[in-house]
C-alpha cells in the first residue's frame, strides 16, 4: 500500500466518525459513598460513650449532610447547569432514580445530596406553597431493598 493511501484511510478514520457519529450522552450512573459518620463503636478507653453523637453509632452527621450537599451541588453542575445540559433543572420522575443500601447514614446522604442537586423546585409544583414548608426543598425519593436481598451493596 503506498503512503498517500495510508495517509487517506488515517484521514478519513479520524474524519469520518467525527461528521457522521453524533457524540449523545444516553445514560449516566454515579456511585458514591455515604458522608462523614459517627464511629460504629467505640475503643476499649474511649471517655465517650455513645450519646456523645447526636444520632449516635454509625450515624451521618452534620458533617456529612454538607459534604453530600456539596456534592449534590458538584452533580447538579456537572449534569443540570452544564451545556448542554443532561437532566431538567427540576426534579422530573423520568430522569433519574435514586438507590441507597438500606442503611440510616445511606439514606440521608442520598437525601441530603439531592436537596444540593435539585434546590430549583417550584411552590406549588415540585412541593407545597406555605411558608412551613422548608425553603425550596423537592421531596424526592430515594429507594432501597432490605440488606439481605441488597446484591449491589458493597457492604461499605
Ligand atoms: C454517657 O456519658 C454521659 C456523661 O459522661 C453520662 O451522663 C451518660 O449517662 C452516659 N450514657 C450511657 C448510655 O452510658
Ligand atoms: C436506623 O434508625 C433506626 C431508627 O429509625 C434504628 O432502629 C436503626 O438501628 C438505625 N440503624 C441502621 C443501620 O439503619
Amino acid at each position: 500500500m503506498k503512503e498517500g493511501m495510508l495517509a487517506l484511510i488515517s484521514f478519513l478514520l479520524i474524519i469520518f466518525p467525527t461528521i457522521f457519529c453524533k457524540n449523545e450522552l444516553l445514560f449516566v450512573q454515579v456511585v458514591w459513598r455515604h458522608g462523614d459518620r459517627a464511629p460504629m463503636s467505640n475503643y476499649p478507653t474511649d471517655s465517650h460513650n455513645e450519646s456523645t453523637w447526636p444520632g449516635g453509632w454509625g450515624e451521618l452527621t452534620s458533617v456529612g449532610m454538607r459534604q453530600q450537599y456539596t456534592l449534590g451541588k458538584l452533580l447538579r453542575q456537572k449534569y443540570i447547569t452544564s451545556d448542554p445540559p443532561f437532566l431538567s433543572a427540576r426534579y422530573t420522575p423520568k430522569e433519574i432514580y435514586i438507590r441507597s443500601t438500606d442503611v440510616n447514614r445511606t439514606i440521608i446522604s442520598a437525601m441530603s445530596n439531592l436537596a444540593g442537586m435539585f434546590p430549583a423546585g417550584e411552590p406549588g409544583f415540585d412541593f407545597p406553597f406555605g411558608d412551613r414548608w422548608p425553603t425550596h426543598w423537592t421531596p424526592i425519593p430515594v429507594h432501597t431493598v432490605p440488606t439481605d436481598e441488597d446484591h449491589v451493596n458493597l457492604h461499605l
